[in-house]
Order: C-alpha cells, then structure tokens, then sequence
C-alpha cells in the first residue's frame, strides 16, 4: 500500500462545500487550500506560503488572491505571488505555490493531484442518468474513515461482507454463499452475482413494486483510483440474471461512493444514491439516505478496526476467495502506480 496515483481526479468536497472563503483540506497528504473566485471558478492551491510555510489558509481571500496572514506575500489563482508588500519592489522569483486543476461536475468538486500538463475534465468519471427526470437522487453525504482508503475499496468490490456487517438492512437470503463472478476492465473490476427467487430484504421491501420473490444482483465495481459503484438490481423472481433485458418493475438503485485518502491512514468517503424510480418522492430519498448512513457507519466500525488488526505485523494476515476481486484491483492499481512513478522519476533524472 505505498504512494497513491497522482495522475487521477479525487473529489475534494461537495461543490456547495466552497465558496468564496479559504478552505483547508488534506488529499493525498498535501495540504491545500480550496476557494472560489468572486465569479464563482474553483480554486486549489498549495496550503503553504513558501516564506516560513504558514498554511495560506490562515490567512485572507482579498478579490480572487490569498494574502498570507504572516508577511503578506499574495498569490493569485496560479499560485504566482502578485505582491510582496515588505519589498514591493521585489517580488521572490521562486514565491510560487502549487495550484492544482480543479473542476465541478455531478455537484462535487473534483481535484487533479498529478501533473498538472496531463489533466483532462473529459476524464473525470461518468454518471449516467444524471440528468434523467425519471430517476431520483438522495442528498449527498461524507464521512471520514479512521483507514486506508483500499480497505474501503476492499470492502466495496465484497458483497459478501452484506451477509455479517449488514445483518438487520442488506442482508438476504443467499448473500453468505451464492459464488461470486469476476470482470477486469482497463482501469478496474466488477465482482458480481445473480441470486435468484429469495425474498426481498427488509430494507428494500417498501422500495420494489413488485409481489413475491425477487431475483437480485449485486454489481461491485471500482475504477480506479478510488470510485465504487454499486448497483442494487431486484427484479421479479424469474426475469433476472445475467444478459437479459430488466423487467419493467425491476427496482435499480446505484450507490456511487468517491473515497479520496486524506493521507495513508484516513480517508474522506463521499457518497449518494440514485434510483430508476420516485424521482420526486422526498421520504424515500430521506430513508435511503438514512439506510446508507446507517450502513456506512456499520462499515466504518469495522474498517476502522481492520486498519488498525492489519497494522500489528506479529501475525500475517491471509485472503479468501472472496477477496479475488479485491486483490485483482490492488494489483492492478499497483502496477499503474509504479507505472507512474518510474515515469516521474525518469523525468526527473
Ligand atoms: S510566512 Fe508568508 S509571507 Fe512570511
Ligand atoms: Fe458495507
């Protein structure tokens, strides 16, 4: 679990988080400062004056520019220092901090951590249905996470962990035991399963519109570096499993889940759901919304409990076939890392 991949777009906040007013947050273990310009355009900079490396946060938003609360060397949007008020004739050359790309998009505030020459907004994730008018969204939420942000990746690409974690919400016949499949992508994995002709779970009993059994699917997927998408298919018992059309009644809803590491041992976990159905119906937004809270804080307690059991090295820890998904990912995402960090390194030579 060394280093993360810096050539990739995290979420930094929901976008209504910033405003015009600094921010400090940690990503990746940078510290950076986060604000709006006055006409509304996001702004990331490195959260250090490089005099005596006061956070910038500490001190004022003047217009679009961050005047550093210590001595007052200001920077603009780019990082470029614009006034050096001690010896206004003489701006420090190297006065220069980091300013990272930074975009809206899907109402969160997405950040690029590599170099900066490589960013591209076409890449950031795509949410499908988005926009649709037919399909329903929860608020969104965030929470920090006290562990390593591949736990939670772990933990997202295993839907068997449903069966003990979840036990009073998720959880339903067949999810302890029903084989899992595997799909690689380019860039991450799917670990999926059809379990057919069980009962709804209780907690998706008052959101499907359907009498009787349901065949379910559970869909993991994560892409790298850090974004799970999980959807949640029931379908009327016998109209499901894998490449056929979904029955008109069948209930989808997708949890899209954003974990940005704010540094090795903590990450900051976003998340909101989006349903083909109610798109309007405000309790079922509020209830999924609490079920999902209810749910991540039961994850939470275990995640934050793996971080620090794998920590203790006087044990080796050991893998089961349900984490071949999980693995398949971590190795996968290790390789793009070194990848990109001999690459650094050569240019750096
Ligand atoms: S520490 Fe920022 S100007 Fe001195
Ligand atoms: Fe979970």
């Amino acid at each position: 679990m060394e280093g993360f991949l810096r050539n990739a777009w995290y979420v930094a906040g929901w976008s209504h988080e910033v405003g015009h007013a600094l921010k400090a947050v940690r990503i990746l273990g940078d510290e950076i400062v986060l604000y709006r310009t006055e006409d509304g355009r996001p702004v990331a900079l490195e959260d250090a004056c490089p005099h005596r490396k006061l956070p910038l946060s500490a001190g004022r938003l003047i217009g679009d520019t961050v005047e550093c609360g210590y001595h007052g060397l200001t920077f603009d949007c780019s990082g470029a220092c614009v006034r050096a008020p001690t010896q206004e004739a003489m701006i420090p050359p190297r006065a220069l901090v980091h300013s990272y790309p930074v975009a809206d998009r899907w109402d969160l505030l997405w950040i690029w951590m590599g170099d900066p020459a490589l960013a591209d907004e076409n890449e950031i994730y795509e949410i499908e249905n988005f926009d649709n008018p037919a399909w329903g969204k929860t608020d969104g939420g965030a929470m920090d996470i006290a562990c390593n942000y591949l736990y939670i990746v772990d933990n997202l690409l295993d839907p068997s962990h449903v069966a003990w974690v979840h036990m009073t919400s998720f959880a339903g016949a067949g999810t302890e035991g029903t084989p899992l499949q595997i799909d690689a992508f380019d860039d991450g994995v799917l670990v999926w399963r059809w379990i057919e002709d069980r009962p709804v779970p209780p907690y998706y009993a008052d959101l499907t519109k359907f009498e009787g059994n349901c065949d379910r699917k559970q869909h993991y997927e994560c892409r790298f570096p850090a974004i799970a998408i999980n959807r949640s298919i029931f379908a009327p018992a016998g109209t499901g499993g894998p490449d056929r059309p979904l029955h008109e009644k069948t209930f989808v809803n997708i949890s899209y889940n954003f974990m940005t590491p704010i540094d090795a041992e903590n990450t900051r976990y976003y998340w909101f759901q989006h349903r083909n159905s109610d798109p309007d119906d405000k309790a079922i937004s509020a209830y999924m919304l609490a079920g999902a809270e209810m749910a991540f804080k039961e994850d939470r307690d275990v995640l934050e409990k793996v971080q620090r059991g794998m920590a203790n090295p006087r044990t080796p820890a050991i893998n089961l076939g349900l984490d071949a998904g999980a693995m398949r990912f971590r190795r996968m995402l290790d390789r793009r890392i070194e990848a990109e960090q001999q690459k650094t390194e050569t240019a750096a030579e």
